[in-house]
């Protein structure tokens, strides 16, 4: 009996839901095509507080993963709740008083903040990055074996407000697939913005050492289900 590869079936799948032979695909593919959230580079939503990762991340130096906690560990990363915010910018009191750890009391920059501790909602941050539901991504598949965030995102480091570094297509997570040995660098630089390649040393060669068992996949099913 006949077998096909087992990749035709994700393919074929992906391609029933991607490929619909109708006139819904050329207004899709438009679609797709024009909306800012998945052509991409450069999208920037405006956000319901004034957070700077240029201020956070860049002049105060802090870790990524402070505030992104679950980043190493699962395909989401999270954005952080509000208490991590509160952590330093914790309103005043009933009484107006103010706590050491409140940076900025008061500022109308964090009227958002302080509704949505006080009220225990979250804040409705606008998401930047999205691809498409048959698409499946996984950060820790990446950020566990040393791929940065900034081979994906840019310098989130440098902006005042986030915005889409990189194109998210099909191409670009091959092209590192297929050769993604110069993206890798040593577990504990992952969040490293200003990392850099070491000349070719023995530190290199350690480095590569590491990273000896890693071949990104390519195949279909890596991907989309
Ligand atoms: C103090 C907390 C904090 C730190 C530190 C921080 N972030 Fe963020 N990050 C946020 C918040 C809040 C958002 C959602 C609002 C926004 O997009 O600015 C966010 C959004 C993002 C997004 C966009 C998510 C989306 O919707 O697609 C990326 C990418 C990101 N951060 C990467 C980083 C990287 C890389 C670093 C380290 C260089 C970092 N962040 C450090 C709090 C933080
Ligand atoms: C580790 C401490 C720390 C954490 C956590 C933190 N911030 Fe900040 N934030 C600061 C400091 C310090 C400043 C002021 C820097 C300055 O003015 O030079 C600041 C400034 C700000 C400002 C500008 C306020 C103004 O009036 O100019 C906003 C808005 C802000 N933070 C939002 C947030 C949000 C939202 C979060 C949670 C996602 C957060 N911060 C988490 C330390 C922190
Ligand atoms: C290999 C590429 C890649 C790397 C490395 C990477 N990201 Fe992402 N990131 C993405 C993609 C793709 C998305 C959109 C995921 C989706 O839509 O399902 C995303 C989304 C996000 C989001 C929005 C929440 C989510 O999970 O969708 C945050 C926050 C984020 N990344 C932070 C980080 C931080 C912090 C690092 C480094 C510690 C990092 N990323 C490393 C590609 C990457
Ligand atoms: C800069 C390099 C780079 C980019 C860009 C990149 N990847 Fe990866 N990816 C890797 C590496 C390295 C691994 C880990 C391979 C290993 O563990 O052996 C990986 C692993 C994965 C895995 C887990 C595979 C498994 O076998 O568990 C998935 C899923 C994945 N990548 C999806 C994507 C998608 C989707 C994109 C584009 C949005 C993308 N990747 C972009 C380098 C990259
Ligand atoms: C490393 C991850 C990865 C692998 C491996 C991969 N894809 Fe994709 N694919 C993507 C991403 C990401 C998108 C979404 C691109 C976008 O939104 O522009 C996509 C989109 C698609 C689309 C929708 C049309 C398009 O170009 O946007 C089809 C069809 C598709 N992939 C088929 C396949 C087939 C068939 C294979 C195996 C030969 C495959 N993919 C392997 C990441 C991958």
């Amino acid at each position: 009996m006949f077998h096909f590869p087992q990749w035709t079936n994700t393919a074929l799948r992906v391609l029933l839901v991607a490929l619909p032979a109708s006139a819904a695909y050329g207004a899709w593919v438009l679609m797709a095509a024009t909306d800012p959230a998945t052509t991409h580079v450069g999208y920037a939503p405006e956000q319901p507080v004034p957070f700077s990762h240029k201020l956070h991340a860049g002049a105060l130096k802090m870790d990524c993963r402070y505030c992104h906690t679950t980043v190493e560990t699962s395909a989401h990363a999270a954005v952080p709740p509000t208490q991590t915010c509160i952590n330093c910018h914790s309103p005043a009191d009933g009484n107006g008083a103010v706590e050491l750890t409140a940076v900025h009391a008061g500022s109308r920059k964090l009227t958002e903040v302080y509704r949505s501790w006080a009220e225990g909602t979250p804040i409705k941050w606008n998401r930047v990055h999205d691809l498409p539901d048959f698409v499946q991504f996984d950060h820790s598949a990446h950020v566990a074996r040393g791929v940065s965030c900034v081979s994906c995102h840019g310098r989130i480091d440098r902006m005042d407000v986030v915005s889409q570094d990189h194109t998210l297509s099909m191409a670009s997570c091959l092209s590192c697939h297929r050769n993604p040995e110069p993206h890798l660098r040593p577990l504990d630089r992952v969040t490293d913005m200003d990392w850099v390649s070491p000349e070719p040393t023995d530190s290199l060669e350690e480095l590569v050492r590491d990273h000896q068992n890693i071949k990104a996949n390519q195949n279909c099913s890596t991907c989309h289900y």
